[in-house]
């Protein structure tokens, strides 16, 4: 499955090298080109001649030592990946990444390649928790380099019970497949998402919204573009970065929302709907700061257009997914969204779960489709949980 595909390992100073060890011999058998870059500390840990054996290429350890061929630099081995895999990542490697140091080897490659960079992250669970290491994760992930979950169980050398790790190399080498055959399967699609909340004003200086991030949108955006889709992403008020390849809309309440998707709906196939638009607005809006002279004070509030309904209406036979975040009875109230907003494809989440819903960068979902069948995922990062929508869409696409 991998032939011709080259797939540069990058193997850093952790107890679970000796795994990588594994999944080198496996990418091998799948007949991938392999080249290995060990950092330093790595080469306490594995021989690298173990490395060179099985890939059959030469170890590059040292950015000053002599090439054993002039190929066989930086440069060279950044450009020739279709890959690259960096298992274990280390909290160092993750971190000079996050901040573009490039003083070894490994970080200068990782920093020179433009094709996709999957981390395996292993390490003491404290270190994985540690919300230094975690903010290098999730700008990292922003930038779009891709990241596995670490296993939870007894680590190596500590002895101690924990998130931290290395996953299996058979899960490895799986999660390698899809990083390197991800095709541009939606080019030439055109796909129209919402994302973030609404706001919707009380006064000049008020304002009634909800905790909607953005992410989950974001993700969308971001996952969509890079296999190949046109996407246009209207976005409420967010403070995340914009994703790239992107054309964004900014825009402000449920009304601002419902113009921005009514003037671009003719040019889409997909519609996917994230964002958490308020059901109600503000029946009027003070022109004044309303001030604190009354006890109880009400607000009249009057509904909002509901965006994703308006496009069930006129889609025709394009595609809509809707998202519905559930505090109760998650799949009959999906289901009843579903039909409602005459909607293809409905993403249930319930929102009191830990790792779900709003502001976090995990979620856990079912995808509900049309014709009532149901996939249910773990708690898996809101990129993947995007991956996973989009492979839905391709599959109504293709059958309809
Ligand atoms: O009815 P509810 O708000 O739970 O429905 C959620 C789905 O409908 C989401 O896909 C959301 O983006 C969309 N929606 C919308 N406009 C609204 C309310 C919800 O597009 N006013």
């Amino acid at each position: 499955m991998l032939k011709g595909k080259t797939i540069v390992v990058g193997v850093c100073g952790g107890i679970a090298a000796y795994k990588v060890v594994d999944v080198v011999s496996r990418l091998r058998k799948q007949h991938a080109q392999v080249h290995v870059i060990m950092t330093e500390h790595a080469t306490r840990f594995v021989a690298p001649l173990t490395f060179q054996s099985l890939s059959n290429n030469p170890v590059v350890t040292d950015m000053f030592a002599e090439p054993k061929t002039w190929d066989v630099e930086h440069i060279s081995l950044a450009r020739k990946a279709d890959m690259m895999l960096v298992a274990p990542a280390t909290a160092n490697i993750i971190g000079k990444v996050a901040n573009g140091i490039a003083d070894d080897m490994l970080s200068t490659v990782i920093m020179a390649t433009t094709a996709p960079v999957l981390f395996v992250p292993a390490m003491n669970y404290a270190m994985y928790e540690n919300l230094v290491v975690q903010e290098n994760i999730s700008k990292l992930e922003r930038f779009g380099y891709r990241f596995m979950e670490p296993d939870t169980g007894v680590m190596a050398a500590e002895g101690e019970s924990g998130k931290g790790r290395l996953p299996e190399p058979e899960k490895i080498v799986q999660e390698v497949l899809k990083t390197v055959t991800v095709d541009q399967d939606l080019k030439g699609r055109r796909i129209l998402i919402t994302a973030g909340p609404t706001r919707e004003p009380m006064d000049p200086v008020r304002y009634i919204s909800n905790h909607s991030s953005g992410k989950m949108g974001y993700a969308l955006a971001e996952a969509a573009a890079g296999r190949g889709a046109a996407v246009t992403l209207v976005s409420g008020p967010v403070n995340i970065q914009k994703p790239e390849n992107v054309s964004t809309v900014d825009v402000t309440t449920a009304d601002d929302m419902l113009e921005a998707v009514l003037a671009r709906q003719a040019d889409q196939d997909i519609f996917i709907m994230v964002a958490a638009v308020a059901d109600y607005k503000c029946a009027s809006i003070a022109d004044k700061k309303i001030k604190k002279t009354q006890d109880r004070f009400t607000v009249e509030m009057v509904k909002n257009p509901d965006i994703a309904k308006e496009i069930g209406k006129i889609k025709g036979n394009r595609i809509l997914v809707g998202f519905s975040a559930e505090t109760n009875d998650l799949e009959s109230n999906a289901r009843s969204k579903l039909d409602s907003k005459n909607l293809d494809m409905i993403v249930a989440n319930d929102v009191t779960q830990e790792g779900a819903g709003f502001g976090t960068d995990t979620n856990i979902v079912k995808i509900i489709r049309k014709d009532g069948t149901i996939n249910e995922f773990p708690i898996m990062s809101k990129l993947d949980v995007a991956r996973e929508i989009l492979d839905e869409i391709n599959k109504l696409m293709v059958n309809g």
